[in-house]
């Protein structure tokens, strides 16, 4: 018997900016990833921060991505051959309103949308779409600093209407911005904050996150009055917090840390700023600032669904300094000794997944739907009987232990909507803009100075999933 739900979405998430490319074709903007330099985002965003006055260059893998502009008919049957139920992908707002802030949508990327969303529905495969995947139109990182603008509210708002009226029938999941919380390590990537981070107050970067998390309650509302068949949904970094020591100093450190991800989920589940958040607003010295209707947009209009990217956890003390760092996806930590670490140094903890599930579970009682999950690793391609191919038993031990503490939580009582693989086809990683962190069940011949045929090849893993799939997870146990 299988521990999934009969329904359960089982699939692979992308995002636009790191695979789609065709950075400059049908009347597409520029975004905040198109001047990203190679190397992706740096350890601070201020090194970032010059580009933004530069055009793109050449040097930067995510212009040309993997071209699944052009291939994503090749693509997308490749996921129906896996049995994906699910694709995530995210909508390059930069398509549909290339500047950010026009009046008129660009119709040539509304079309994209659609070829790509027909295509879908051809094999039955239901899309989940981000609105906003770190990929802000450039000119309002550059004329309004981003987020931290007031303004950008009515330009998401006019963006977002415009594409759930065009998509209302053709998708019904929506997540309004990736890993919301991120905006404050990244400011610029996530939020399309143009002020360097030594230069940014806290009192702008919490403004800003007001700002977004007030365009996501609008968003919802928007999207349930034009279609009150969707879901729609927030999405945070998750990393559940481990103290280093039973010290309650350490304890109360982890507790700390994590609030600062909470604080993200709270306001989306519960629709207002939890109690503990003005303590920390208070001493440093920061004062939201609330327009007539903020709070009533946020009472009234909770998310259906939480959806999440989980890679690791993270340890936390009250003395980091005396500790070995680890390294992370943006959130630190301390180096976890009971873990092992991919390639790319990110600790992998499979029953991290399962605590994460379950204090957001007992934290909301909504249904949760995990967005993101995956190793990095480097491929070997080989030639197999069937063509060129990679061994990858490593990426299959990685989500086959994963996958078995998500059945462990579905037992323990938590409702869970699907799971969409990070990257199931070979794209360029954000953090590091390299094609040789790959992800994919599919393999792409891109190297990481650009050179290769694009040709995609099924890896070992790939076979894997759609066992995993057709069996509805039940050969995770064999
Ligand atoms: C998540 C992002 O943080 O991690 C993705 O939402 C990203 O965009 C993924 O690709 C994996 O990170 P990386 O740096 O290995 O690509």
């Amino acid at each position: 018997m299988s521990k999934f739900p009969k329904e359960f979405l089982w699939g692979g998430a992308t995002a636009a900016n790191q695979y789609e490319g065709a950075y400059n074709v049908g009347g597409k903007g520029l975004s905040v990833q198109d001047v990203t330099p190679r190397g992706g985002i740096p350890v601070s965003d201020n090194d970032l921060n010059p580009f933004i006055t530069e055009l793109p260059t050449e040097d930067n893998l995510k212009l040309e991505g993997i071209d699944f502009y052009h291939r994503y008919k090749e693509d997308v049957a490749l996921f129906a051959e896996m049995g994906f139920k699910v694709f995530r992908t995210s909508i390059a707002w930069s398509r549909i309103f290339p500047n950010g802030d026009e009046l008129e949508p660009n119709e040539e990327g509304l079309q994209f949308y659609d070829n790509l969303f027909d295509e879908l529905a051809k094999y039955g495969i239901e899309p989940l779409v981000t609105l906003s995947h770190y990929e802000t139109p450039l000119h309002l990182a550059r004329k309004y600093n981003g987020w931290v603008n007031r303004d950008l509210i009515g330009f998401y708002e006019r963006y977002v209407r415009t594409v759930f009226n065009r998509y209302k029938n053709k998708v019904k999941y929506w997540l309004t911005f990736n890993e919301i919380n991120s905006v404050l390590h990244v400011p610029f990537i996530s939020g399309g904050i143009a002020t360097p981070v030594e230069k940014l107050s806290k009192q702008d970067l919490y403004q800003a996150v007001h700002h977004e998390l007030v365009a996501s309650a609008l968003a919802t509302k928007v999207g349930h009055e034009i279609n009150p068949g969707f879901k729609i949904g927030c999405m945070v970094l998750a990393m559940p917090t481990y103290p280093m020591t039973p010290k309650p100093e350490d304890v109360l450190a982890a507790r700390e840390f994590e609030n600062q991800n909470y604080l993200f989920s709270d306001i989306h589940a519960r629709g207002k700023y939890p109690k503990y958040i003005q303590r920390f607003f208070k001493e440093n010295d920061i004062n939201i600032k609330f327009e007539s209707g903020d709070k009533e947009l946020l009472a009234e209009n909770t998310v259906d669904f939480i959806s999440f990217s989980y890679y690791m956890s993270s340890v936390q003390a009250h003395d980091p300094e005396n500790y070995q760092s680890g390294i992370g996806n943006l959130l630190g930590g301390i180096a976890n000794p009971y873990l092992e670490s991919s390639e790319w140094g990110w600790q992998v903890d499979p029953i991290g997944l399962r605590i994460v599930l379950n204090n957001l579970y007992d934290r909301y009682q909504l249904p949760l739907f995990i967005v993101e999950n995956g190793l990095g690793a480097k491929d070997v391609l080989i030639e197999g009987a069937d063509g060129p191919t990679v061994d990858d038993d490593y990426r299959i031990d990685y989500l086959k232990k994963h996958l078995q503490q998500v059945g462990e939580a579905i037992e323990d009582g938590v409702e869970l909507l699907g799971y969409t693989t990070w990257g199931c086809i070979d794209l360029v990683s954000a953090s590091t803009a390299q094609m040789s962190k790959r992800y994919g069940f599919i393999y792409v011949d891109r190297n990481d100075d650009g050179s290769g045929t694009l040709n995609r090849y099924k890896k070992k893993s790939f076979y894997w999933y759609k066992e995993v799939i057709e069996s509805n997870g039940e050969t995770l146990y064999d």
